[in-house]
């Protein structure tokens, strides 16, 4: 109890993996919860490092009293001891303590985050202190569980992962609505005949956040033939839901010579490889999140709750083939459904080429399709982007969506239009300013190649992983309108 920090510190996972019994070490942590009879105190002891806790106690002597009153949940600590076999139930080590130094003190009554459940709510409130849940600590090791399994897909793929800029110029890709980027003084903006005058802006240009890397990672991939995209980007609708998010992080592949059948098995391989590496490395997590979303369900309706648990629809991603069809097939069923006859839908399907809704496809994913993931491609050239690869039916283009059950779409791509002419076209009738692109269509000008890409929404698939209702939970600090906190 001297408070000098003696050897090095070991993080508990590496301790609980790898530590010998009767060796001494020095453990680094929070506290999660104390508890203690007369003569011994048991801290439980959390670092972050893995899900589990590590169990310390501490014999009683009397120059410890006044230290042992200052622990509370939240404390900080530096402990070292010897490793032991656990006497008690729940856990197979301990560490007996030598020293206990009190690193950040906690005062107990202003501490938000108690030794209870919390809201998921009240701990959006406290995002900056959510950490240190059991819940949120899980959800975080998760996304980068992820992050990194993704990267080593495609490094072991030949993939080169390519930054494109987050300031653009370009606001054609009409993927969504944009937020501005500007210097000027807002009360007194440089105009010229009734219009703002962008020549005097930072970058003489008007300017925005993209919603997308996409078109760069497309000049790319003509010169490094695979490449991806993992940043993030912006999008400045009003939609309040459980999955948008006004900045969200992104994965978009683009490959040279690619079809969209490959583009359909890359993506496929993709999710597959990103679940199966997250059940083998993180089980104690998603063990942890699957049993937290049954408990959370059991206050639903039967019907309400979700038919598989987190674990088996992880596992159902890698073991089950995604289903294909066509948007026509889906059109089909959706209109020829008994609850289109009988008018359930809030949106009734009736003409070919009108978009599907949440509604539709949930209805083919959980309904229809019973939870399997399903593929819907080559849909009306009118709802999709100018870039998708026309089809000889003149009316639909090579476009995939990918849906999940209980998320809808994680998945939006295409096989990209690679001929210049139609792609001049098809910027034509949707209002595409082509000189404003004209970098784009230089790549269809010079050597250009059948080439496809998709956009993975990161928090999409750690909210699929985690089982988290809400999109607002699995990044570290949501944006979304009306909220720009911490
Ligand atoms: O379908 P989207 O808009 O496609 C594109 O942006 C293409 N440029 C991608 C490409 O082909 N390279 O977005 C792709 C995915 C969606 O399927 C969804 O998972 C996610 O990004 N996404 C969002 N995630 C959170 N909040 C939002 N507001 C999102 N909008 C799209
Ligand atoms: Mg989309």
């Amino acid at each position: 109890m001297d408070g000098t920090i003696h050897a090095e510190t070991i993080t508990i996972k590496d301790l609980l993996q790898s530590g010998k019994i009767g060796n001494s070490y020095q453990v680094s942590g929070w506290v999660r919860n104390k508890r203690g009879s007369k003569s011994v105190t048991f801290i439980i002891l959390n670092d972050g490092s893995c899900f589990r806790d590590l169990q310390v106690i501490v014999e009683f002597t009397s120059d410890q009293e006044s230290l042992l009153r200052d622990i509370h949940t939240g404390t900080a600590l530096t402990i070292s001891g010897i490793l032991m076999e656990s006497q008690g139930g729940g856990q197979s080590v301990e560490l007996l303590s030598k020293t206990v130094s009190l690193i950040g003190k906690i005062n107990p009554e202003a501490y938000p985050i108690q030794p209870k459940e919390h809201t998921l709510d009240f701990l959006r409130k406290n995002a900056h202190l959510r950490f240190r849940t059991k819940t949120f600590s899980s959800i975080f090791r998760i996304r980068h569980g992820l992050s990194f399994a993704i990267h080593k897909f495609f490094n072991e793929r030949n993939f080169y992962y390519i930054n494109t800029p987050i300031i653009t110029s370009a606001d054609a890709e009409g993927a969504g609505e944009m937020f501005k980027v500007t210097t000027f003084d807002l009360k007194n903006i440089p105009m010229v005949n009734g219009e703002v005058d962008y020549t005097k802006d930072f970058f003489s240009k008007s300017s925005n956040l993209t919603v997308s890397g996409q078109l760069e990672a497309e000049l790319a991939a003509m010169g490094l033939s695979k490449v991806y995209t993992f940043g993030p980007t912006f999008r400045a609708e009003n939609s309040n839901t459980s999955r948008h998010l006004s900045e969200f992080w992104m994965i978009e592949p683009e490959v040279a010579f690619s079809t969209l059948r490959d583009n359909i098995k890359l993506a496929t391989d993709l999710l597959k490889y990103s679940c199966q590496y997250i059940l083998e490395e993180y089980s104690e997590d998603v063990k942890f999140l699957s049993d937290r979303k049954e408990k959370e369900e059991q206050s639903l309706k039967k019907e309400d709750r979700s038919p598989n648990n987190l674990l088996t629809s992880i596992k159902n991603i890698i073991d089950l083939e995604f289903i294909v069809l066509s948007y026509t097939e889906a059109f089909d069923i959706l209109r020829n459904s008994k609850k289109n006859k009988k008018n359930k839908f809030e949106f009734p399907i009736n003409d070919w080429g009108v978009d599907f809704q949440s509604e539709h496809e949930r209805f083919l994913v959980e309904k229809k399709f019973d939870g399997k993931p399903i593929i819907i491609t080559d849909y009306p050239k009118t709802i999709k982007a100018f870039y998708m690869r026309l089809n000889d039916d003149q009316k639909t283009v090579r476009a995939m969506d990918i849906l999940f059950p209980g998320i809808g779409e994680i998945i939006g791509g295409s096989q990209r239009e690679e001929r210049l002419e139609i792609l001049e076209r098809r910027m034509e009738e949707m209002l595409i300013p082509k000189e404003e692109l004209w970098w784009y269509l230089d790549t269809r000008r010079f050597g250009s190649v059948p080439h496809s890409g998709f956009g993975l929404g990161f928090e999409r698939l750690v909210q699929f992983v985690t089982g988290m209702n809400n999109i607002r939970d699995v990044i570290p600090f949501p944006r979304f309108p009306s909220h720009i906190e911490f």
